[in-house]
């Protein structure tokens, strides 16, 4: 059976996907209110906001769903705001779907666009004209991670909703689902750590889920803490710790020979590592200023980095900034 095959290759975020407003977990309050409109018929322009796997796009997705059933691919234009060559060829999408006449079913059409705090100012400029222009039998759904990228012109013509970031249960609930279906085995801290680590985003949770079932030499082996920790390229807590101790206790030569070590055998960025430390701070005795200090050394590199500061300068500032921090101590 080709089709059965078809679905056994597809990536899980897509298997796994809602099929229905009530597989959407945790965004409970957008979904009554999005429904209500629905039933009522008045479903006005929407923007969903919010971070990446947090349900925005498979939640517009279920709604239409439930509103067009098999009229679905009429009535829907699903576009990718990031993906496609500029505002033109949204426009003359939007044109071309909006203007074709209604076969099968009366009410409006629904135009999804995906991504669009990628989009230029200008573009949505051009966005928000092409909006009022096909109000009448059209309705626009935007979906984008941040609010503030989005146009206020663009943003006040639509009703929003915010997603956050989904709660530990929701994720680990459907974590436990997928690895049921696909009989995978998983030791019990390997499941708790892959859903520390996705952080809110299901989408994360389940590919990082499929790349370690994929990693495995036989299907019938169990996942274990460091695959998930290998295949999320996240730093292991004890290797941050063994860093910090180090940092902390050897002189400045065996401080960096160690930090280096660790971070080229697990290929660890600097600024995760900056990160953990952040982490685990807590669990270390210090003054205060000790404590401050460090912080907001950290920080600063932290911030260096993201301006694109050279890793070797930056690295070697760390050791220094927690050394210095240090000397309250003495
Ligand atoms: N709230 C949710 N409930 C159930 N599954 C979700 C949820 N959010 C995300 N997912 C899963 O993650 C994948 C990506 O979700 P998506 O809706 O595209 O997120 P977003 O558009 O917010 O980035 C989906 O295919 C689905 O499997
Ligand atoms: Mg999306």
């Amino acid at each position: 059976m080709p089709n059965r095959e078809l679905h056994e290759n597809l990536p899980w975020v897509e298997k796994y996907r809602p099929q229905n407003l009530d597989q959407v977990y945790g965004q409970q309050e957008t979904i009554q209110t999005i429904r209500k409109f629905a039933q009522d018929g008045r479903i006005p322009h929407l923007l969903f906001y919010g971070p990446p796997g947090s349900g925005k796009t498979s939640t517009i997705i279920a709604l239409a769903r439930e509103i067009y059933g098999k009229n679905y691919r009429n009535m829907v234009l699903e576009l990718n705001a990031s993906d496609d060559r500029g505002i033109d060829i949204v426009r003359d999408q939007i044109k071309n779907f909006a203007s074709t006449r209604q076969i099968f079913s009366s009410g409006f059409k629904l135009v999804i666009l995906d991504e669009a705090d990628a989009m230029t100012n200008t573009a949505q400029n051009a966005l928000r004209r092409i909006i009022e222009k096909y109000t009448k039998n059209t309705r626009f759904c935007i979906l984008a991670n941040y609010a503030h990228k989005i146009n206020p012109a663009l943003m006040s013509r639509c009703t929003r909703f915010r997603f956050s970031p989904l709660a530990i249960s929701a994720i680990e609930e459907r974590v436990d689902t997928v690895i049921k279906e696909e009989k995978l085995k998983i030791e019990k801290p390997a499941e708790k750590c892959l859903v520390a680590l996705s952080k809110g985003d299901m989408r994360k949770a389940l590919n990082v889920l499929q790349a370690c079932a994929a990693a495995l030499d036989k299907p019938e082996d169990t996942i274990s803490v460091d695959m998930i920790y290998e295949c999320v390229g996240a730093p292991r807590p004890k290797s941050i710790e063994v860093i910090l101790n180090a940092i902390m206790e050897r002189d400045w030569t065996d401080s960096y020979s160690v930090m280096n070590k660790i971070r080229k055998t697990e290929g660890l960025a600097l600024i995760d590592l900056i990160e953990g430390f952040m982490d685990i701070l807590a669990k270390y005795e210090l003054k205060p200023l000790t404590r401050i200090k460090m912080i907001q050394g950290l920080g600063d590199i932290e911030y260096g980095i993201s301006k694109g500061g050279s890793d070797k300068i930056q690295s070697t500032a760390v050791i220094g900034c927690i050394k210095n921090a240090l000397e309250n101590e003495a």
